[in-house]
């Protein structure tokens, strides 16, 4: 059995607002018929509306006490990166086994996490970070971070919708007939797409811009007008086919050519990213300040510090009558379907890195490599070196 003998934990998340866990009672059933011994927290999937009941009921232990969860569990599969449990005086961390397996989005190249890492070091645990799962076909359904684009995407223009003080769609009404609201989508990559499909389906005019061809023909594709702006051939796209930060001079042009369109949307989605890397300001102050009072900007590229330069992290605010939402884990507000998706996502990478009932470490597989952080007391993330170096 592929999973004999290896007991997983499955903590109920800690971070504010977070509303995800990392396995549904189907996932559960998987990991026990392959053999493994499941542990949940009570109530860990009670935010995203799965309850104690499913979990018992597709093979799953409940524990009440996490410091005895992660004390007793081999394998520790979360959504979000180890922290502080204020509630128990313990980092998430320290209440794991020395040598055990940890699973989740850590987030390790990021500075805030650090020092969490080096707590994986030193506690000897092993780490998998599902953040770095490769853009390949074969890993696509594992790929947790490309289902949580796809809800970032989605829910941008529900949030978008929910401010704008006009209709979405064409509207007759006794009063005559009301045009479509315009939406702007900036950057369409797996999130910006699903902005588009969504706000077609709601009935908006779209209009879009990406730096890659690709993407652009794929917005097309979906019904969005791509307004123009050349690029000399190669300059947006990088190694791998992802986007490259363009020289300073080719964002300048970049915001005059999106200028007019801004000024003009009554809603603005922001999503345009760079892998790794601080996300480009194209959105300036200026351009906000010229746009319709009741306009709405949606900047989810706000984890990797915004496109727009007001967007204020993690906060909804008014200014000068243009509302500008820069909520952070937007995932985490539609929780049960994200939870869904991470938790296959997270079954499946977890059956191909488990051979035998062991857990595969010292493999040349690339879905390996680009996603383990920690083994044997090292370090062995590039991504997660390099920012450490830098740091230092
Ligand atoms: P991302 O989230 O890194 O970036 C979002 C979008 O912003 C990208 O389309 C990028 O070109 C665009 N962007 C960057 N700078 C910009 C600028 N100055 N102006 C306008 N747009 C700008 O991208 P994501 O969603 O990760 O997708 C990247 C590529 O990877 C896509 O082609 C996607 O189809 C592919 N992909 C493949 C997968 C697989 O094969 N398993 C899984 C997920 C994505």
């Amino acid at each position: 059995m592929k999973f004999k003998a290896i007991t997983i934990g499955v903590p109920r998340e800690i971070m504010d607002g977070e509303r995800r866990v990392a396995v549904i009672p189907d996932t559960v059933k998987n990991f026990v018929d392959a053999g493994a011994r499941v542990l949940i927290e009570k109530d860990a999937g009670s935010m995203a509306f799965y309850d104690n009941d499913a979990y018992t009921q597709a093979g799953a232990e409940i524990v009440e006490n996490p410091a005895d969860l992660y004390g007793r569990s081999d394998v520790i599969l979360k959504v979000k990166e180890p922290r502080m449990n204020e509630s128990i005086g313990k980092h998430e961390i320290e209440l794991m086994q020395e040598g055990a397996i940890l699973i989740g989005f850590l987030h390790p190249a990021s500075p805030a996490n650090h020092e969490m890492v080096q707590m994986l070091v030193r506690k000897n645990i092993t780490s998998f970070t599902l953040d770095g799962i490769p853009r390949i076909s074969r890993a696509q359904h594992m790929d947790a971070l490309t289902s949580m684009s796809t809800v970032a995407g989605y829910k941008a223009v529900i949030i978008g919708a929910k401010h704008l003080s006009r209709f979405m769609p064409m509207m007759p009404t006794a009063s005559g007939v009301i045009p479509p609201a315009q939406v702007f989508v900036l950057g369409t990559g797996v999130a910006g797409l699903q902005s588009v499909a969504m706000a077609k389906r709601m009935g908006s005019k779209v209009k879009t811009l990406d730096i890659r061809p690709e993407a652009n023909e794929q917005a097309r594709s979906l019904g969005a007008e791509v307004i123009p702006f050349v690029l000399p051939e190669g300059l947006g796209v990088g190694e791998g086919g992802y986007a490259r930060r363009l020289p300073e001079e080719w964002y300048e042009k970049e915001r005059k050519a999106l200028s007019e369109t801004i000024v003009g949307s009554d809603m603005v989605i922001l999503a345009a990213l760079l892998p790794g890397e601080r996300a480009p300001i194209l959105v300036t102050e200026a351009m906000v300040l010229q746009m319709k009072k009741g306009s709405v900007i949606v900047d989810i590229s706000v984890d990797q510090g915004g496109n727009c330069a007001t967007t204020k992290a993690g906060e909804e605010y008014s200014y000068q009558g243009i509302m500008i939402s820069g909520l952070a884990n937007i995932p985490a507000t539609l929780a049960t379907d994200s939870t869904r998706m991470f938790a296959q996502n997270a079954w499946h990478f977890m059956s191909h890195i488990v051979k035998d009932g062991t857990v595969e470490r010292y493999s040349d597989d690339i879905i390996i490599q680009e996603t383990l952080v920690t083994r044997d007391r090292e370090i062995v993330h590039r991504g997660t070196l390099q920012s450490q170096d830098e740091e230092s």
